[in-house]
């Protein structure tokens, strides 16, 4: 088994807040994250994809295949753009690194032209990382 990762880049506003529970409980929750105009991140994600090599080729994934379904289903709708009111795979999602991560394992996973999804990484900050490997 090997792995390839390909790693893309986008910017995007968001606002933690969850419209079932009040304002109150909101604010203990998410904190700043939950302030009304929102705020952006530079997100920098990773997806790894796991697969065995075509002795033709010496590949089992070609990159520039991967590349393209990252930016058509995952760079292309969320970049400079409002993950609460814009990208169609966050609505109606609270826009935490966590249901980012899945959200965009969902939108690559049945897209992959070859080899399965290992992992998804969402890097919202240099120092918080979220990993999700799957359902
Ligand atoms: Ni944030």
């Amino acid at each position: 088994m090997m792995y390839i990762s390909r790693r893309i880049r986008f910017s995007a506003s968001h606002r933690l807040h969850n419209p079932a529970l009040s304002d109150e409980e909101n604010r203990n929750i998410f904190g700043a994250c939950n302030n009304p105009h929102g705020h952006g991140h530079d997100y920098d994600v990773e997806v790894v994809v796991a697969g065995e090599p075509d002795p033709k080729t010496g590949m089992f994934l070609n990159l520039r295949d991967l590349k393209h379904v990252l930016e058509r289903y995952v760079t292309g709708p969320a970049d400079r753009r409002s993950l609460d009111h814009e990208v169609p795979f966050m609505q109606g999602r609270i826009s935490t690194t966590e249901n980012l991560a899945m959200a965009i394992w969902n939108e690559v996973a049945p897209r992959l032209p070859a080899g399965t999804l290992h992992l998804v990484r969402v890097r919202e900050s240099d120092n918080n990382v979220v990993e999700y490997t799957g359902p």
